[in-house]
C-alpha cells in the first residue's frame, strides 16, 4: 500500500468515503499560488536560519517556481486526488526536485500553513473588494454632480416626506459604500499579522525567525501567541460580514432601482443591457439585475452564518471542522467582486427621469413642515401648535384636490388670517428643499458641499 504523504501511522488505505469527506484539494487549490509563496517564504528563512543548506533551497525555489508557472500555464492540473493543496504541491515538488523537498515542511505544519494561505487570500481581497468600491463611490459622486437641483420626493416609510434632491439621496448611497470602504481597509488592517511557524499550535523548538516570513510575505508583523493563530478564523468571518453589509447596502439600492422601474414610479431606466425580456410577455422589461443583486446577499448571509456556527463550538486549537471556512468565503469574494462591478455598470448607465422625480414631488403636501417652521418663524407659534394647524391645512388642500404647494394665497388667507403673502415661497418644493441649509442637510448648496467632502476622500484614499 502506498502511505498518503500525511498520514505517517496510517497502515490501511482510505475509505473512499473517507475521501469523498476530507479533501479539500477540490476547492482549497484556489489557495495554490498563496501556498507556494508562503512556502518559498519558508524555506528562505530555513536556510537564512541554517536549518536547510543553501543548495536545498536553491533547488526548492527553483522547483517551486517552476510549478507556479506550470500551474498557471495548465500544464499541471490540480486534480490529483490528493487531500488538500499543501501536500498537492509537496508532492509534486518532491516529484520535481526529490529529497530537498521533503525538508520544506520543517518547522511548519499545515495548521499554520492554511492559517497563512487563507490569511493571504483574505487580505488581499479586502484590498480587492476596497479597491472596486471606491469604484462605486466615485460613480455615485459623478450622478450626484448631474443631479444637485434634480428635486426627488424624501421618504419615511416609503411615504411622501419631504422634498430632496436625487444628488443627495446619490450622496446617502456614496455614505454608506465609504463606511464599506473603511471597513474592509480596517480588517485589513487588524488582521495582517503572520501565522507562519506558528507550526501545529505550540510553535517550534527549531531557531525560525518569524519576522522574516512575515516581512517576506507583507505581513506587518508575526501573530503573537501560536494556539490562538492556528485557531483564528476571525480574518474570515470578518470579511463574510464585511461583504454580508455591503451587500445589504447593494440591496437596499436595488430594491429602490427596481421600485423605481416601476410604471407607477418612472424615476429611472435601466439600460437595455441591464435588464431582460419574458418568455412569453413580448412588452416585457424586467430589472433583473437589481433584482439578483438584492438576492445574492441572501447567499452571502448565509456564508455568513455557516461559518459563525461552525466556528462556535470549537476547542482550541486546529479542528478539521475548519477546512469547511474557504468554500463560503471563495463564494462571497466572487459574489461581492461581481456584484459591485454590476452595480457600477449599472448606475453609470441608467438614465434618470429628472421630470417624473420633480412631478412625483407635487403629491403628499411635501413642503407641510415648511409651513409649520414658517409660523413658528413668522408668527412666533410653538412648534406643536403650528404643527396641528398645518395638519388642517393638509386636510383642507385634500379637500380642495390639491398638493399643499398648489395653494393660493386666498385660499391659505381664508383658512388663518395671519399669513402675510410670503408664505407661497415657503410652499415652493425647491425652496423648501433649498431651506435644509443646515450641516449634512439636502440644499443644493449642502448637497454640493457633500459632493465636494467625499471627492476629496476619494481623492485622499486613493493616495
Ligand atoms: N485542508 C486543511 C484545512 O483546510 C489543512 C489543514 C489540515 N491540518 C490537519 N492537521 N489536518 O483546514
Amino acid at each position: 500500500m502506498k502511505k498518503n504523504i500525511a498520514s505517517a501511522r496510517i497502515n490501511i488505505e482510505s475509505s473512499k468515503l473517507l475521501k469523498e469527506l476530507n479533501d479539500s484539494l477540490p476547492f482549497d487549490k484556489e489557495l495554490y499560488k498563496e501556498d507556494i509563496t508562503g512556502s518559498l517564504a519558508h524555506s528562505k528563512m530555513l536556510a537564512a536560519q541554517g536549518i536547510i543548506s543553501s543548495e536545498d533551497l536553491e533547488l526548492i525555489t527553483k522547483g517551486l517556481n517552476e510549478l507556479l508557472e506550470e500551474i498557471e500555464s495548465g500544464k499541471v492540473k490540480l486534480n490529483s486526488g490528493d487531500e488538500d493543496i499543501h501536500m498537492a504541491i509537496e508532492r509534486l515538488l518532491t516529484a520535481k526536485i526529490g529529497d530537498a523537498a521533503k525538508r520544506v515542511h520543517t518547522a511548519r505544519s499545515r495548521n499554520d500553513q492554511v492559517a497563512t494561505d487563507f490569511r493571504l487570500y483574505v487580505l488581499n481581497n479586502n484590498l480587492e473588494l476596497a479597491r472596486l468600491i471606491l469604484k462605486v463611490v466615485e460613480s455615485f459622486i459623478n450622478l450626484a454632480k448631474e443631479n444637485t437641483d434634480t428635486l426627488l420626493p424624501g421618504m419615511t416609510h416609503l411615504q411622501h416626506a419631504q422634498p430632496i434632491n436625487f444628488a443627495y439621496h446619490m450622496l446617502a448611497y456614496a455614505s454608506m459604500f465609504k463606511r464599506d470602504y473603511e471597513r474592509f481597509m480596517s480588517s485589513y488592517d487588524r488582521n495582517n499579522i503572520s501565522p507562519l511557524g506558528c507550526a501545529a499550535l505550540a510553535g517550534t523548538p527549531h531557531p525560525i525567525n518569524r519576522e522574516q516570513t512575515a516581512q517576506e510575505l507583507g505581513f506587518r508583523e508575526p501573530s503573537i501567541n501560536c494556539l490562538d493563530t492556528v485557531s483564528d478564523r476571525d480574518f474570515a468571518l470578518e470579511i463574510l460580514f464585511n461583504i454580508s453589509t455591503m451587500m445589504m447596502h447593494i440591496s437596499r439600492l436595488s430594491e429602490e432601482l427596481i421600485l423605481w422601474s416601476t410604471s407607477e414610479f418612472k424615476f429611472i431606466t435601466l439600460s437595455d443591457k441591464h435588464a431582460t425580456g419574458s418568455s412569453i410577455m413580448p412588452q416585457k422589461k424586467n430589472p433583473d439585475i437589481p433584482e439578483l443583486l438584492r438576492g445574492k446577499t441572501g447567499r452571502v448571509n448565509g456564508n455568513l452564518v455557516a461559518l459563525l456556527t461552525v466556528m462556535k463550538g470549537l476547542p482550541l486549537a486546529y479542528n478539521k471542522d475548519t477546512q469547511e471556512d474557504k468554500e463560503g468565503v471563495f463564494d462571497s469574494v466572487k459574489t461581492a467582486k461581481l456584484s459591485l462591478m454590476v452595480l457600477k455598470e449599472m448606475i453609470d448607465e441608467m438614465k434618470v427621469n429628472k421630470e417624473n422625480m420633480e412631478k412625483a414631488c407635487r403629491v403628499g403636501h411635501l413642503s407641510a413642515t415648511d409651513l409649520a417652521d414658517y409660523m413658528v418663524k413668522n408668527l412666533n407659534m410653538p412648534f406643536r401648535d403650528a404643527y396641528h394647524l398645518v395638519g388642517n391645512i393638509v386636510n383642507k388642500s385634500e379637500e380642495l384636490g390639491k398638493d399643499i404647494s398648489e395653494l393660493t394665497y386666498e385660499e391659505l388667507s381664508a383658512i388663518d388670517g395671519r399669513f402675510a403673502q410670503d408664505v407661497i415661497d415657503v410652499l415652493n418644493i425647491r425652496n423648501s428643499m433649498n431651506a435644509r441649509e443646515s450641516f449634512g442637510g439636502t440644499s443644493t448648496v449642502k448637497t454640493k458641499e457633500q459632493i465636494d467632502i467625499l471627492s476629496n476622500w476619494l481623492e485622499q484614499v486613493k493616495g
